[in-house]
């Protein structure tokens, strides 16, 4: 007797086989599921949930850490007053300070820019992921260098929108 589910499975496994192009999407996901976030926050800290929130939206998995002393672990990892905000998360051997937009982290990752140790927001922008509210403020995401200097890593717009996108 012909059993047509066999004639399906030698049909479709040289399909399965076949390895598609990876698209940058996909190529991002995979960054935001292999790295593992540590978030450092104060307890009692709501925005930080919001931010830890915001990462796992785009496949990030985000363990949070309670951290009375979280001075402490930010001047630790010489991490600059100026750059300093509330929580301190560490991906993949950088710092990432304070409400960064998951796609800043996503690009860090995938271009590992030469001597950066880690980016921030500085301050707590409103607008920026886990600060939503109805004034957004423009507001830069900085890299430091092992030398100590910092530059702009990407500029933001008040009112953008940093969701995830949509997967179907
Ligand atoms: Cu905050
Ligand atoms: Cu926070």
């Amino acid at each position: 007797m012909f059993r047509i589910c066999s004639l399906v499975f030698v049909l479709a496994f040289p399909v399965a086989g076949f390895r598609q192009e990876t698209s940058p999407a996909t190529d991002e996901h995979q960054i935001a599921e292999t790295s593992h976030v540590i978030m450092h926050k104060n307890p009692g800290c709501g925005c930080c949930d919001l931010w830890a929130e915001h990462m796992r939206s785009h496949g990030f998995t985000v363990e949070s850490i309670e951290d009375p002393k979280i001075f402490a672990f930010k001047t630790e990892r010489n991490i600059p007053g100026p750059l300093m905000s509330c929580h301190t998360a560490l991906i993949d051997g950088y710092f990432v300070e304070g409400h960064v937009p998951a796609n800043d982290i996503l690009k860090l990752l995938r271009e590992q820019p030469e001597h950066v140790t880690g980016i921030a927001v500085p301050g707590m922008p409103l607008g920026s992921p886990g600060m939503e509210h109805p004034r957004p403020q423009d507001f830069n995401t900085i890299a430091l260098l092992t030398d100590g200097t910092a530059y702009v890593f990407e500029s933001h717009k008040a009112g953008e929108k940093f969701s995830a996108p949509k997967t179907n």
